[in-house]
């Protein structure tokens, strides 16, 4: 199978600087503030980026330790499917979060609801649309049994 190189467009600048304590999803990390440092090649790129209150942000899990294909969510107690979770050790690293946009100034995005670490390589910027990116659902998993699953990370996937 063909293989394929990713660059970087820009780095990811946020509070956190470990995996401990860093909020697992955008949706739990209300608030936190991060700036996305945009190369400058890719600037002409951010035209009408402003218009948007929420982007995602595609991104690369930089510190993880090597994958397994049975993991244990943070917000779960028992092994579950790499890919019916969120965990970041993948075969492909990548990251998704839709962050809310602050402001952008030269090649700086102001987010926030950041949930990465600080210095996370990041890979592509897309709109948030509700259009296109909120459905109704019947059924999450094993998720719709979780009642007070943790919100922050630990080290389990990076040591
Ligand atoms: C559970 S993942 C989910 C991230 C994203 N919202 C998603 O669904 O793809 C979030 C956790 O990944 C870890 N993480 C974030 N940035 C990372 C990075 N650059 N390298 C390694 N781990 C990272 C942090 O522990 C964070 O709490």
């Amino acid at each position: 199978m063909k293989q394929f190189t990713v660059t970087p467009i820009g780095v990811i600048h946020t509070p956190f600087k470990e995996a401990g304590g860093t909020p697992i999803q955008s949706a739990f990390a209300e608030g936190v503030e991060g700036v996305v440092e945009v190369f400058e090649e890719y600037v002409p790129g951010l035209k009408d980026v402003d218009g948007f209150e929420r982007l995602w942000l595609m991104y690369w899990f930089d510190r993880v330790a090597g994958h397994k294909l049975h993991v244990t969510p943070y917000m779960d107690t028992q092994p579950r499917g790499l890919f019916a979770t969120r965990a970041p050790s993948r075969p492909n690293p990548i990251g998704m979060s839709p962050v809310k946009l602050d402001r952008i100034e030269g090649n700086k995005l102001y987010i926030r609801d950041a949930d990465m670490l600080d210095g996370t390589p990041l890979l592509d910027i897309k709109p948030y649309s509700p259009k296109f990116d909120y459905f109704e659902v019947s059924r999450s998993g094993w998720m719709d049994a979780v009642k007070e699953g943790s919100r922050t990370a630990d080290e389990r996937f990076h040591t």
